[in-house]
């Protein structure tokens, strides 16, 4: 691993403190199913809200076996890059959710990932789990987030995944009122978990179906696995004809 050794220690540390938590597996969620995917549906749980019914997106599906592959928590600025490259070299768009913090630590990483064509989504300025925060603090997290990508790539998100995807009524009312939609996934690849990179492949190619969002990081700290199981993984999604866009593509399609 290249890295100084203040970075080695930097990276150690938001690892812990941002990705390594075993709860980022959003357990309230429960398996997501397909009623909560799509249009109308997409809150199952009784909202009261119309408004609110259509901004939380797990899947989509489409006819087209077109899936989405997403990485949280970055961007890195060892791990970032080397993504980038393997996605460049399939010719892959995908979708960053990142956090604010991390994109002011490597504006140069966040940059490379938009000049690349790819997709930035809001993933908060701090990771701190929605759920137990007020109204404001959550706006704050959001707009703070926004604010930093925008200063620096000119670019506003509109779609955001809460950390580890926790979620409530509260949650989905004040980033519904910011206009932004919510993404979670319908296959976790537990690479948070430092899953191998082959048994990352067998679950994906076992969950997969047209209209899939996948979740990966591209900030996992050291030893991630995710490199790895992309050079798995993707050969063999698009030999068996799936094609990859950005989640905005995914659910924008008609
Ligand atoms: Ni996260």
């Amino acid at each position: 691993m290249k890295q100084t050794p203040v970075q080695a220690i930097l990276c150690a540390f938001l690892s812990l403190s941002i990705c390594f938590s075993p709860k980022s597996i959003p357990l309230d969620q429960g398996i997501p199913s397909l009623s909560q995917s799509v249009g109308g549906s997409a809150v199952s749980e009784a909202s009261e809200h119309d408004s609110d019914r259509d901004i939380v997106f797990y899947r989509k599906a489409n006819d087209n076996m077109e899936i989405a592959l997403t990485f949280d928590d970055g961007p890195h600025p060892y791990y970032t890059p080397i993504i980038l490259k393997i996605l460049e070299e399939y010719g892959i768009k995908a979708t960053f959710f990142m956090i604010g913090e991390n994109v002011t630590y490597y504006p140069a990483a966040a940059e490379a990932v938009l000049k690349a064509g790819h997709e930035i989504g809001n993933h908060t300025n701090h990771h701190k789990g929605m759920k137990s925060l007020t109204d404001h603090e959550i706006r704050k997290e959001i707009s703070d987030c926004e604010d930093v990508i925008y200063s620096l790539a000119d670019y506003r998100p509109t779609l955001i995944r809460p950390p580890e995807g926790a979620m409530n009524d509260q949650v989905r009312r004040v980033v519904g009122a910011l206009n932004y939609r919510i993404i979670l996934w319908d296959v976790d690849t537990h690479d948070w978990a430092h899953t191998p990179p082959a048994e990352i492949t067998r679950h994906v190619l076992k969950e997969i179906d047209a209209g899939d969002i996948i979740l990966m990081h591209d900030f996992i700290g050291h030893n991630s696995p995710t490199p790895e199981a992309l050079r798995m993984l993707i050969p063999a999604l698009l030999e068996r004809g799936y094609k990859f866009v950005t989640v905005g593509e995914l659910l924008d399609e008609t």
